[in-house]
């Protein structure tokens, strides 16, 4: 297994990660099958490419770290309503199948607004970096995840960077936890989510802010 930095060849591989695993760590096929919004929504990311770490393993990615040395630059929340409502107007044009998941969505955004889905009490630290990681379900459990964390560590350190978080979902479907607390974070905020419960209806879910000091 190696961990280097991005390259523009790997950005289609980043993209199909992102979709297989986007369901708490399990794929958007069962839901979607147009891919195309999320890998728009990956978009911004790129441009800031040197902070994005891959492993490979045999020639193939199976796993990448997408980093932001300055979270102020998105506005998150603004940006994902932006997100889901682009989406949920464009699937007019979708599949009925695409349809339900993006009504799905715009149902999940009205329980933000109205306070019934936690997210706008999140708290996430200022002048902070922030991380989103990823890898194939075959290459988990094997060091991969805290390796490109380590190699992000490094690299944001050297940038000045005093602060990191990462934003997770918490599950008994996809327990992470450990992953966290095992590399150094520590919970910051926690709040109860309504993000998957459409397709998840009795399924107790969190999203926790956990951040690490460099
Ligand atoms: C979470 C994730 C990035 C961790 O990377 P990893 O390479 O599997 O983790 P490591 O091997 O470096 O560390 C293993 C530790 O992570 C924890 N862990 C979390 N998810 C795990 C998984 N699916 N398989 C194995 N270990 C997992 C274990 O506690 C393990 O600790 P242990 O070895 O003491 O039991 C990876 O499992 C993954 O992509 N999971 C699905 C998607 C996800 O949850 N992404 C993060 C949310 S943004």
């Amino acid at each position: 297994m190696i961990i280097r930095q991005y390259e523009p060849a790997d950005r289609q591989s980043i993209e199909e990660i992102q979709f297989n695993t986007y369901f708490l760590g399990k794929s958007m096929s069962k839901f979607v099958s147009n891919r195309k919004p999320f890998s728009a929504e990956l978009a911004r990311y790129f441009e800031e490419s040197e902070s994005i770490f891959v492993a490979e393993d045999k020639g193939r990615i199976v796993g990448y770290l997408i980093g932001c040395l300055d979270d102020s630059k998105h506005n998150k929340r603004l940006s994902y309503a932006n997100f889901v409502l682009s989406n949920f107007t464009k699937s007019l044009f979708f599949s009925k199948q695409d349809r339900a998941y993006w009504a799905s969505r715009f149902a999940f955004l009205f329980n933000i607004l109205i306070g019934k889905s936690g997210e706008l009490k999140m708290k996430t630290p200022a002048n902070a970096g922030h991380l989103h990681i990823n890898l194939l379900p075959s290459s988990r459990g094997k060091g991969a995840g805290s390796k490109l964390l380590q190699a992000f560590f490094r690299y944001a350190k050297k940038k000045g960077i005093k602060v990191v978080h990462a934003d997770s979902f918490e599950t008994r479907l996809n327990p992470n936890k450990s992953f966290w607390i095992k590399n150094g974070f520590k919970p910051y905020s926690r709040i109860r989510t309504l993000s998957w419960k459409k397709q998840l209806p009795k399924e107790e879910i969190y999203y926790v802010c956990y951040v690490k000091a460099l």
